[in-house]
């Protein structure tokens, strides 16, 4: 595991962009070669969407022969819905790259069948393998909708959301309760485990005990974070302020690593020149 500590929200948003930026343009994609990227909707990763979007828009990388999959989708919220995923997608990322729509898969939570659409998805999560899985965590450790207690060998299924975080998501339904979804779609912690690469992005105070219980304590269903202790390939990229239960110790161990963790990212040639 590595844990990559920035000072602030949008240094850690850019480390995980130029991580991100580097695995695809290393990974010379093209028509018959696409890198499969795993994405997080929520807060924390907005900052990290504004750099890829930067990046793309100064020609150092094209999601043209990138294929997305989201983590989750709410039950029952249209898809128009300014707070259904696919509008955070498309109005935060998608519509400022390059990506081919039918190559942005998210879950549809308006399907007739929802546990047929589940099953399908994770098919195809199977067939294409994600080279790099993206996340965020709630404060009570969840990844995706893995509320506390998801079994960790758990896959893509309709999950009902803890009451935490339907509070949680008030903010986003004019803090009105009875708006907020109750149910989600959810790709489970052992559909995160498959991906060659997990990367989980984590910032602010509120979410310093959650990093402590993914990363000082044992792996742990109610933390369902945790589950990426035993994963080959995990990053965690978090801020200063999520650091705040961790022990002095790790802290230190993490951060003097630091020169070998910013070789991850150092600039490289465009995705043009990798063709060339
Ligand atoms: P946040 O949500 O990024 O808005 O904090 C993350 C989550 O609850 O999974």
């Amino acid at each position: 595991m590595r844990l990559v500590i920035l000072d602030e929200y949008n240094l850690a948003s850019e480390w995980a962009a130029k991580y991100i930026r580097n695995r695809i343009v290393q990974f010379m994609p093209g028509p018959d070669k696409f890198f499969t990227l795993g994405l997080p909707t929520g807060s924390t990763p907005l900052g990290c969407y504004k750099k890829l979007i930067e990046y793309h828009t100064s020609g150092d990388i094209s999601f043209k022969y990138v294929k997305t999959f989201n983590m989750d989708e709410y039950v029952g919220l249209p898809r128009d819905h300014p707070e259904s995923y696919h509008s955070y997608m498309w109005n935060n990322f998608f519509k400022h790259i390059d990506i081919d729509p039918a190559n942005a898969h998210i879950l549809d939570g308006n399907a007739p069948d929802l546990q047929k659409e589940c099953e399908a998805f994770e098919q195809k999560l199977r067939s294409w393998g994600i080279d790099l899985f993206v996340g965020g965590i709630g404060p009570d450790g969840h990844i995706a909708f893995n509320e506390p207690g998801s079994s960790l060998v758990s896959r893509t299924r309709v999950k009902t959301l803890a009451k935490d975080t339907i509070v949680a998501n008030a903010r986003f339904f004019g803090n009105d309760l009875s708006k907020v979804p109750t149910m989600t779609l959810t790709v489970g912690v052992g559909t995160v485990m498959d991906a060659r690469e997990v990367m989980i992005l984590i910032t602010g105070a509120h979410k310093a005990f959650a990093l402590y219980k993914a990363i000082e304590e044992g792996v742990n269903h109610m933390w369902t974070v945790s589950a990426f202790q035993q994963h080959p390939r995990t990053i965690f990229v978090c801020d200063e302020d999520a650091t705040l239960e961790l022990r002095v110790k790790t802290v230190k161990y993490f951060k003097g690593l630091m020169h070998v963790h910013n070789k991850l990212v150092d600039p490289l040639h465009s995705m043009k020149d990798y063709k060339n």
